[in-house]
């Protein structure tokens, strides 16, 4: 373990999904069981507090691999030096918003953030926008970055992503870990598009296994409003399943995939999803990169899915945008 630590960002530490994500930073979840890491913990004046017990928490767990806990309210201070960061603080919507209720509020937080990335972080730093509406979240803080390569500026859809095998491997009895070529395509909003044409499972092909009218009428609703469905049932949104697929999503940036994962990634023109949006799109990572899978044959029932998306992500970027955020 002589090892130069790495440097890990979590912003919002006072709240739901840090005192999860935390415990799975220092636990060697992200880098590697033999990497040590220093924890910057980054929260408004107000949950500073609230950060120290969370930090003293994180010392009782008495975790080999952490190296050292920062709690600052100050973001150029919070990522100084930072290889990765999770931005998870943000409000979160309540019982019968939508997430892009949340846009002018949240918005506002990204872009200095973004700034402070731009400034004071390590060259190899990765960032998973988790705050919602994550994907528009991304691209204010990525454009306020403009020093850093856009590349590496995430949201997240690994949750919708997890949500889809987990729902998958419970209608046809299977493991999650045994499906392939799953796919969640666009904005992390209702309009998501949850897409099993590829998807296998043990090589059958997962859309020859359930009937079209379960997919479109049971699975894709239920995946793209699953955020809701917790909030109703638990009367707080996810927290420990939000936590877990960032982990999975920054582990398999930084250590390679062997299957594909949804992640939302700029837009390239592939796909119809252009630049400036952030967009979930198939992804396999190698070499600590993100890459879209390419020549996908795409039907006229996917195409418009996806466009519904971009659409809605253009139409989030133009709201910001008026609102002077980007
Ligand atoms: P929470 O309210 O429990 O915690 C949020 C924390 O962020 C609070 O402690 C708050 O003080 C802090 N915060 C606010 N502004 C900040 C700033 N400028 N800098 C640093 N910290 C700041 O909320 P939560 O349940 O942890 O959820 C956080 C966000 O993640 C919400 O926007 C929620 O909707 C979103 N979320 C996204 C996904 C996803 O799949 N992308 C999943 C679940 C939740
Ligand atoms: C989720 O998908 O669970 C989160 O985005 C929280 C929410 O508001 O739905």
């Amino acid at each position: 373990m002589s090892q130069t630590p790495k440097k890990v960002v979590v912003t919002g530490a006072a709240g739901q999904i840090a005192y999860s994500l935390l415990w799975r930073i220092a636990n060697g979840d992200v880098y590697g069981k033999d990497v040590p890491v220093e924890l910057k913990l980054l929260e408004i004046p107000a949950a500073v507090k609230a950060t120290e017990g969370v930090a003293m928490e994180l010392l009782d767990s008495a975790f080999p691999l952490v190296k050292n806990i920062d709690i600052t309210d100050d973001a150029n201070v919070a990522f100084e030096g930072a290889n990765a960061a999770f931005l998870v603080g943000a409000k979160p919507r309540g019982k019968g918003e939508e997430r892009s209720a949340l846009l002018q509020a949240n918005g506002k937080i990204f872009g200095p953030q973004g700034k402070a990335i731009n400034d004071h972080a390590a060259e190899d730093v990765r960032v998973l926008v988790v705050g919602n509406p994550a994907n528009t979240n991304a691209l204010i803080a990525m454009s306020a970055a403009k020093d850093v390569p856009n590349e590496r500026f995430n949201a997240m859809m690994r949750l919708d992503h997890n949500r889809s095998l987990s729902q998958l491997a419970t209608k046809l009895g299977k493991d999650s870990a045994d499906f392939e070529n799953m796919v969640v395509w666009g904005n992390h909003s209702a309009t998501q598009f949850p897409d099993i044409t590829y998807a296998t499972v043990g090589g059958e092909k997962v859309s020859e296994l359930v009937d079209q009218e379960w997919y479109l009428n049971e699975f894709v609703p239920r995946v793209a409003k699953r955020g809701a469905e917790i909030i109703e049932v638990r009367g707080k949104s996810s927290a420990a399943s939000a936590a877990s697929s960032a982990i999975d999503h920054m582990h398999d940036w930084i250590n390679g995939t062997s299957a594909w994962a949804s992640a939302a990634v700029p837009g390239t023109g592939a796909y119809g999803v252009p630049e400036g949006i952030l967009a979930g799109q198939p992804t396999i990572a190698e070499n600590g990169e993100w890459k879209i899978v390419e020549g996908l044959d795409i039907s006229e029932f996917q195409a418009e899915r996806i466009a519904a998306n971009v659409k809605e992500l253009l139409e989030e970027r133009a709201a910001v945008e008026n609102a002077g955020l980007l």
